[in-house]
């Protein structure tokens, strides 16, 4: 078999590390006229052109920039068609929207069309790898995880656990959970490019007796990611309390039934005590910051830094339908406005690593996805910075690329997108 192989020539950029602030040079590459050689899937060689090997196919994308492509560590596949639903927070969006949408994914063949758009969506944004929840229902994450795969692409997701508080057609049984997802497991994680994550949906919707199925599952799968909700809004948290009395606070619901480490993903987390900031560092769990779905639902703002202080490494995400955006670039760009709202600033460049390498390191993926290095898969976005009337107007005066990449968090999103590989394929939907 003839290798599939080909150069992508533009200007490539790749983080070797987390930047220290704007003027940290140091922690990426830029190759000006840059060339990223793919090679069966994977990125054989990155550098500058003139240094490339010959005789090799290329595609120009100059002068567009050509990054890794991005990562969405928190997204509700489910969720597609309740983005921009108007007027609750929280508590009231769930039961009001999000719960008779989910509804509908007991359905394979509604499932299988939501799964078509939705992966149509992500890749239109440039978002090559994404962390699901599902519904409960087995046959959305079939449907998830089939439409994935058709597309080649490193996805992580599972089946959400909810057994109360819920309408009775979204619930499963602590022991329904355990050995549906203990199928789904065994049927997808490590299958192409897929990796499960067990996905308790949150301290309300599980009683006692599926936490305990859910931390046994945990412990017999340790290969898997676990994604749950953590500490979003006020009212959740007074809810989550006193349906566990015997816990010392939210975090330490999902501490007792053994669900915190590295592989834990904890979506949210804003109201959080300095003992549960300790706890999650403590542990190596990670939380996920969701900007434009704290500001959708007035949930409140994440503190990244109070975690990073201590040693905590956060992911970033759109929550997709309470996040306002499919784009990775829109969410930097909120982050950007979050911690302006703390007197912080959020440089481009971290934000850019955030969205790319930063998650790919919270996702223990670091050596596959989002670092550009070779031996990684070829997972790249193609950004236009002059795709738009206004981002043309302010690339006109913009002098460096810091403050072209923060146009693009600012005012970019999938129509800057010219591009997107999935496994070195063009990938993005016509
Ligand atoms: N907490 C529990 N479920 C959900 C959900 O679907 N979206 C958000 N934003 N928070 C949740
Ligand atoms: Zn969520």
């Amino acid at each position: 078999m003839d290798m599939d192989e080909r150069i992508l020539r533009g200007r490539v950029l790749r983080f070797l590390r987390r930047p220290e602030g704007v003027g940290d040079t140091a922690a990426f590459e830029l190759f000006d006229d840059g060339a990223v050689h793919v090679r069966d899937g994977l990125i054989a060689w990155v550098g500058d052109f003139a240094q490339a090997p010959a005789g090799i196919a290329v595609t120009d994308h100059r002068p567009h920039l050509i990054t890794a492509g991005f990562i969405d560590a928190h997204i509700h596949f489910p969720q597609g068609q309740i983005t921009a639903s108007w007027g609750a927070q929280l508590l009231d969006w769930l039961n009001t929207y999000t719960f008779p949408a989910e509804t509908a994914f007991a359905d394979p063949a509604h499932a299988a069309r939501m799964a078509t758009a939705f992966y149509d969506l992500l890749l239109r944004n440039g978002t090559t790898t994404a962390s699901a929840f599902c519904s409960v229902h087995p046959a959305s994450v079939e449907a998830y995880f089939a439409e994935g795969q058709k597309r080649g692409m490193r996805m992580l997701g599972g089946k959400v656990l909810m057994d109360r508080n819920a309408p009775a057609a979204l619930l499963d049984t602590p022991q329904t959970a355990h050995d549906d997802s203990a199928a789904l497991i065994a049927r997808w994680h490590g299958r192409g490019r897929a990796l499960y994550a067990i996905s308790p949906r949150f301290a309300l919707t599980s009683t006692p007796a599926q936490m305990e199925a859910a931390g046994a599952l945990i412990a017999a799968h340790p290969e898997c990611h676990v994604q749950t909700h953590l500490s979003e809004n006020t009212d959740e948290i007074a809810l989550a309390c006193a349906l566990y009395p015997e816990a010392r606070g939210y975090l330490d619901i999902y501490d007792r039934y053994g669900m915190l480490g590295p592989k834990a993903l904890l979506g949210h987390a804003i109201h959080l005590t300095e003992a549960e900031r300790d706890r999650i560092a403590e542990t190596g769990s990670h939380a996920v910051h969701c900007p434009t779905s704290n500001f959708f639902l007035g949930s409140g703002l994440f503190d990244e830094a109070a975690l990073a202080a201590r040693g905590a490494t956060s992911a970033i995400a759109t929550d997709i339908g309470a996040g306002m955006s499919w784009s990775m670039l829109r969410t930097g760009g909120a982050a950007y406005a979050v911690a302006q709202l703390q007197k912080r600033s959020l440089d481009p460049f971290t934000a850019f690593w955030w969205i790319t390498r930063g998650n790919a390191e919270v996702l223990g993926l670091a050596d596959r996805i989002g670092t550009l290095q070779p031996g990684s898969e070829a997972d790249l976005v193609v950004l236009n910075s002059h795709a738009t009337p206004d981002l043309a107007l302010r690339m006109e005066a913009a002098r460096d690329l810091k403050d072209e990449l923060f146009a693009l968090l600012i005012l970019g999103d999938d129509r800057v997108v010219a591009e997107t590989y999935v496994a070195g394929k063009a990938s993005k939907p016509a």
